[in-house]
């Protein structure tokens, strides 16, 4: 059935969630819902949910737990908990949030629209946590989304296999499973004629793409990609380190369209965590890992990911992840004290460590990236890289406006993920423009136009 009115929806979560959250504005649209960032206008709202860590969990209960009283004014409206809480929770979802509607699993968004109806209809809760081995072949397609956008994601895999050991996504996402390469290819060229110059690829392991299925390995996916007309960057995340082949280091070193970045999350530089995490790799490992790829690719900027604070990491097992930050200077870091997820198996591990004993932790590990972060920025001074204009700034920086006073400050992206405000002269978003770097601080460049 088709309604009148509005869906309002927030997103809590990875980029796989940011991805969802636009399929299921899609879904509503066909509805006849609108999206509206408008909150008191919602007929409908979806809060797209993420249980990564316990912080993230409780923030999607926080959300929906307002709705009690909206709900009592307008009995009409209709709430929707989506994602990996509600894969997670299930019925329970409705002892914390009773007024709440709809439940959709992370695999039921396909369904989306009957259970809607269902709602409409008089049914008082809905509850859908089932399978689904399809991914988004099945959905409506991307192409009337965002006309703005310049940038978009597309899912390429579903779930994961690995187990880590701390980790609640096998449980919540299911199974890894990957998307058919036709599909996949639909979707970028749609987006592609949209407007969208630059995709980034997402699963939870990216490098081990189609070999269930025994389809099309992931550099292979990456050659096909690369051939599409309109599209200029493509980015990809996660990528595991076990599972870094050196095709995909080739294709990131060959092919023009892959940026000279990748994400690599490493978790501990301690063997001891790594094997109770369950990773399937050593620190040595990982670093032999880095030194191929830094001498096929010698511009490649690194990020990663770290927890702190596993259960049993002693003071040496956490400067071992010191020393490999060290070691390796990463362009950048994603941090992460360790948070307890019941349906994972490291809730049941001894020597859980102190809130507080991981939050410093956290800390000196931060302010040790600090350095690199800032060192790596300020060796790109003098060089000239081309930017991809993503909008203005919305941080304006004093002493340069001097300099520029009448120019509007713009920004954008290096192929290396770093971000770099300009002095604008006449481009648009969407242009990839030269831009010299003329300084470097923690979080960005600062350049100007090259020739324009
Ligand atoms: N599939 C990706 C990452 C998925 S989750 C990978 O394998 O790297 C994103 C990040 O959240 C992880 O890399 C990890 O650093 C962090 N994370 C996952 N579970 C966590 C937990 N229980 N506590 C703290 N951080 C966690
Ligand atoms: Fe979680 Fe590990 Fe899978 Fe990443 S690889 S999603 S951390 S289980
Ligand atoms: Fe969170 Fe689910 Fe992504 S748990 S990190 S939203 S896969």
């Amino acid at each position: 059935m088709k309604y009148n009115g509005y869906a309002y929806i927030y997103t809590i979560g990875c980029q796989m969630n940011v991805y969802d959250s636009e399929k299921l504005a899609l879904i509503l649209n066909s509805y006849g819902f609108k999206k509206t960032n408008d909150m008191d206008k919602a007929d409908i709202v979806v809060c797209n949910t993420c249980s990564i860590r316990h912080k993230a969990e409780e923030k999607a209960f926080s959300f929906l737990g307002r709705f009690a009283k909206i709900k009592k004014k307008n009995p009409h409206l209709i709430t929707v908990m989506a994602g990996c809480v509600a894969q997670q929770e299930g019925e329970k979802a409705f002892e914390r949030i009773p007024h709440l509607d709809i439940v959709l699993g992370t695999q039921a968004f396909s369904r989306f629209g009957q259970h809607i109806d269902a709602i409409k209809s008089g049914v008082q809760r809905v509850v859908d946590t089932k399978d689904c081995q399809m991914i988004y072949e099945a959905m409506p397609d991307a192409s009337c989304f965002d006309e703005n956008k310049i940038s978009g994601f597309v899912t390429i895999m579903q779930g994961c296999d690995n187990y880590c050991t701390y980790c609640v996504v096998p449980y919540v996402r299911g199974r890894e499973r990957s998307r058919k390469p036709e599909s996949i290819m639909e979707e970028i060229s749609l987006l592609a004629t949209s407007g969208v110059k630059e995709i980034t690829l997402l699963g939870q392991n990216v490098n081990s793409y189609g070999q269930k299925e025994a389809q099309m390995s992931f550099p292979e996916l990456l050659a096909r990609i690369n051939k599409i007309d309109g599209i200029h960057r493509i980015r990809f995340a996660t990528s595991h380190p076990k599972d870094l082949s050196i095709n995909l280091i080739y294709a990131i070193r060959d092919l023009d369209k892959v940026c000279n970045h990748l994400h690599l999350p490493v978790q501990s530089g301690s063997n001891k965590i790594l094997k109770k995490m369950n990773r399937g790799y050593t620190r040595e490992e990982y670093i032999d890992r880095i030194l191929t790829l830094k001498k096929e690719c010698p511009n490649i900027a690194l990020s990663t990911d770290i927890i702190v604070g596993f259960p049993s990491e002693t003071d040496n097992d956490f400067n071992d992840t010191m020393n490999l930050l060290r070691e390796i200077e990463f362009d950048s870091i994603f941090a992460f004290a360790y948070s307890d997820r019941s349906s994972a198996p490291a809730a049941k591990f001894s020597d859980q460590i102190d809130e507080k004993e991981k939050r410093e932790r956290l800390n000196n590990l931060l302010q040790l990236q600090e350095q690199y972060t800032e060192k790596k920025n300020k060796e790109l001074i003098g060089e000239t890289f081309k930017v991809l204009v993503e909008g203005k700034s919305i941080k304006k920086r004093g002493g340069f406006e001097q300099t520029h006073k009448n120019m509007e400050q713009m920004t954008g992206r290096t192929e290396s993920n770093k971000i770099v405000h300009f002095p604008s002269e006449h481009v648009n978003i969407g242009d990839i423009i030269k831009i010299k770097i003329k300084n470097a601080y923690r979080h960005s460049l600062w350049g100007h136009p090259v020739g324009v």
